[in-house]
């Protein structure tokens, strides 16, 4: 161990701090596999004081932190591949509080997501931030990233769920941001800048995070269509005629990947496109009895779409395990696909310029990949496609990364030209980072360089995530 590492083992006897080459490759990376980890050390606090001394010390010793969740990450954001010292929060896992009358649940930022939602449910209430990384990913990634997920459409990504958070800063100090507030009106809201601020402004500690009542039964419906020209008319009918809490959609060849990894195949025939929709059973808005009936709503929809030539086939789900085994063709996509080592993008615009894009971006995709495995899916009710990418046989690594980074500039700047982004929930990380100046402009980046500049002079914290120094 350097002298630098012994000084904080020394000043902080208790902390796990680990130079194991097991240890250094499992912190070092993300999901995303890219970046040959190698971090200088591994640092896993289990209280904020020692956070904060950690800091003071990184300070003192100009070595860089990379602070560390779940590590489930797709954009590269918790990859240590410079010399940094990986700050895992996983040790700081636990539920602090929890109160009925403000309805939040105070925990700390290494707990999984899964757990925060477990406790929410323990108190009959509900924590709707949720993916299929659930069990491993945590609520300080979910902040840092702004996760967004399946349940956007209906609840809001991660920043409307965050009533107040506390972070350590560069300086070694300890932020208590918004606490709990509902209203706030005494100048900048920095418990928002440190939302989706990717682990560049200061390591977050703990939430406060809102909770809600549970969500009435629902049921799902996946829907075989014959083109992804026909999700928009399904979603709008979808839209206006259920209440959903989720639109979801995928291609043949997601699901073909998904059922090779061992999932059912729902239906007899291949299709070009799916649309799962998950609904309410009995819709209390609903203007007359016959209306509450959800399943009645979602089979008259199922008609109408059937005789317009928007949807070819579906199949609805009578029980929970219907649900959750419709529910795994779209969740098990990312897992499927991990082995392959897809390139993955992540892009967001306004649902209203869906089809136009769309169009235009199979055409690109089918000039620049040729011979290449497209596989298109995502949170299209929320205007997220997820389009990952697969090589042809016998494609290096290197020829692939580089086709799909020249294809992804085109792609970027068609999404500028549409007012989209380069990341809808993923994040920018190391992945994305060349692009960024397409979708947000030189005067937001200057700000952004500005918060950063003046938060943290030294560059500590995750240095070239996001933008280069
Ligand atoms: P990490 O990967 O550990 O870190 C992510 C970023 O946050 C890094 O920049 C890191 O430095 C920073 N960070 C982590 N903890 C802290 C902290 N305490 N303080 C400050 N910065 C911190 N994402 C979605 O948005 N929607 C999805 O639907 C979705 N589905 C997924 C499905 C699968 C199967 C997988 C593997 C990933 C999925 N993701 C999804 C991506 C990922 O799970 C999210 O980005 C998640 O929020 C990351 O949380 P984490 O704890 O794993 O963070
Ligand atoms: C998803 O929606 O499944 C996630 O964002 C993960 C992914 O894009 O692979
Ligand atoms: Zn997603």
């Amino acid at each position: 161990m350097s002298g630098a590492l012994a000084a904080l083992q020394s000043a902080l006897p208790e902390l796990p701090l680990s130079t194991d080459p097991g240890d250094l490759d499992h912190y070092g990376r993300d999901w995303t596999r890219r970046w040959p980890p190698a971090p200088l050390a591994v640092a896993r606090p289990g209280r904020i004081d020692e956070v904060q001394a950690i800091v003071r010390w990184a300070g003192e010793q100009a070595i860089a932190i990379v602070p560390s969740g779940g590590r489930t990450g797709l954009s590269g954001g918790a990859v240590a591949a410079r010399g940094e010292l990986v700050l895992s929060l996983e040790r700081m896992n636990k539920v602090l509080a929890f109160d009925a009358i403000d309805r939040t649940l105070s925990v700390q930022a290494g707990i999984t997501l899964a757990a925060a939602q477990q406790a929410a449910g323990a108190q009959d209430l509900y924590y709707p931030v949720d993916f299929a990384a659930r069990g491993s990913c945590t609520i300080g990634g979910n902040i840092a990233t702004n996760a967004g997920g399946i349940r956007v459409l209906r609840h809001g990504n991660t920043r409307e769920w965050v009533a107040g958070l506390k972070a350590v800063a560069a300086d070694g100090s300890l932020l208590d941001l918004n606490r709990g507030l509902v209203k706030n009106a005494s100048g900048y809201d920095l418990r928002h800048l440190l939302i989706g601020s990717e682990g560049t402004l200061g390591v977050i500690v703990e939430a406060s995070l809102r909770l809600t009542a549970p969500p009435p039964p629902s049921q799902v419906m996946l829907l075989a269509l014959p083109e992804l020209a026909a999700l928009m008319p399904v979603f709008k009918a979808c839209r206006q005629r259920l209440s959903l809490s989720a639109f979801e959609f995928f291609t043949d060849r997601a699901l073909h990947h998904v059922l090779a990894a061992g999932a059912q195949a729902p239906f007899a025939d291949s299709h070009p496109v799916h649309a799962l929709v998950e609904f309410d059973v009995d819709d209390d808005d609903a203007q007359s009895d016959s209306d509450h009936d959800g399943q009645a709503r979602a089979l008259a929809l199922f008609e109408h779409g059937l005789e317009q030539g928007w949807i070819a086939d579906g199949v609805i789900s009578h029980s929970q395990a219907d649900a959750a085994a419709l529910w795994r063709l779209r969740e098990g996509i990312t897992e499927a696909l991990a082995p392959h080592r897809p390139y993955k993008n992540d892009i967001s615009m306004r649902i209203s310029a869906i089809p136009g894009f769309m169009t235009q971006i199979q055409a690109l995709f089918a000039r620049d990949y040729p011979g290449f495995d497209v596989i298109w899916f995502g949170h299209i009710g929320d205007g997220n496609l997820h389009i990952n990418i697969l090589p042809p046989e016998r494609m290096s690594g290197e020829d692939f990364l580089a086709r799909c980074e020249q294809v992804t500039g085109q792609l970027s700047r068609a999404l500028a030209a549409c007012g989209g982004s380069i990341s809808a929930e993923h994040g920018i990380g190391l992945v994305k980072k060349p692009w960024l100046g397409d979708t947000r402009s030189a005067a937001e980046i200057a700000w952004m360089r500005a918060m950063r500049t003046a938060l943290d002079p030294a560059g500590l914290f995750n240095p070239g995530k996001l933008f280069d120094p």
